[in-house]
């Protein structure tokens, strides 16, 4: 399976930030946002990468991010999304990268606590489809909202509203996705929503639709980091709970515990 991150986007939210770099180049603790989807990758065993990214400083994802190998990397690659024409948009041009492999989508601003190895190896062994993450949040609305037929996780999803003023359940559909070779006709086939984007949120309702999705709950704390808020409460979490580290290092309890110090 191949892995495909998804770091286009102007970042407005995170202006005055984002005017001066790309969002996923913020830091969030020790290291610049990418270094978190990408470690979510190489968690799960995935090593061969494209990195979707745009705007004004594009060239600094090259400067930081080389060829990937000093990090666990096999294969990176990089394609350039014109403009903000949604994350489906975004997704259109892992086309030729994936060449039909299954892949594993991440959102460039999304940061887990645990690992996805398990879902990996689930959706591998699962014949076709796709497959979400979701995550119990006290905030659905800022989210993709699933509405479960019953008791949710133990029931299947039969709707996923993007931003819902009214949200059907708290289970927010994480920007981790699994997607097997049709997902780019699906994308290709949308209409931009009242925003102007093409959405994923359209896309999973499609394989929904075609009852070819499935779903686990994620282990583990989940954020964004596309808000000033949520910059902030990332930061937070991995200081104090630490996601793993790309390049080996132990987390600050973990060191603190080892009586050193930095
Ligand atoms: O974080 C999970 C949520 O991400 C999901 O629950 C929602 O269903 C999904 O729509 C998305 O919501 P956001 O409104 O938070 O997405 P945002 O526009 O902030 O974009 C998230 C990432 O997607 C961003 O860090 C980079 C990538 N992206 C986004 C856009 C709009 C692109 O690569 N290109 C784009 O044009």
């Amino acid at each position: 399976m191949k892995g495909v991150i998804l770091a286009g986007g102007l970042g407005s939210r995170l202006r005055p930030l984002t005017l001066v770099t790309n969002k996923h180049l913020l830091p969030i603790y020790d290291r610049p946002m990418i270094h978190y989807p990408i470690e979510c990758l190489l968690n799960a065993g995935i090593r061969d990468v494209l990195i979707v990214t745009g705007g004004d400083h594009a060239g600094d994802f090259l400067r930081l991010l080389r060829n990937g190998k000093h990090l666990g990397l096999r294969h990176l690659e990089f394609a350039y999304q014109e403009g903000e024409g949604g994350i489906a948009d975004a997704l259109r041009l892992a086309e030729d990268f994936a060449d039909d492999d299954k892949i594993c989508v991440v959102l460039g601003d999304n940061i887990i606590q645990g690992d996805i190895r398990q879902a990996a190896g689930d959706f591998f062994s699962q014949r076709s489809g796709a497959k979400l993450l979701l995550k119990e949040v006290s905030d659905p609305q800022r989210f993709g909202v699933a509405r479960f037929e019953g008791e949710p996780g133990a029931s299947p999803i039969t709707e996923i509203i993007e931003k819902p003023a009214n949200p059907p359940s708290n289970f927010a559909v994480t920007g981790i996705y699994f997607y097997d070779g049709a997902v780019f006709d699906m994308c290709n086939s949308l209409k931009p929503s009242e925003r102007g984007e093409l959405e994923i949120t359209d896309v999973n309702n499609f394989y929904l639709q075609r009852g070819d999705l499935t779903y686990d709950i994620l282990d583990g704390w989940w954020t964004d980091a596309g808000t000033i808020e949520s910059l902030y409460r990332a930061t937070n979490l991995v200081a104090d709970g630490g996601a793993n580290k790309v390049e080996g290092r132990p987390h600050k309890s973990a060191q603190a515990a080892a009586g050193t110090s930095r």
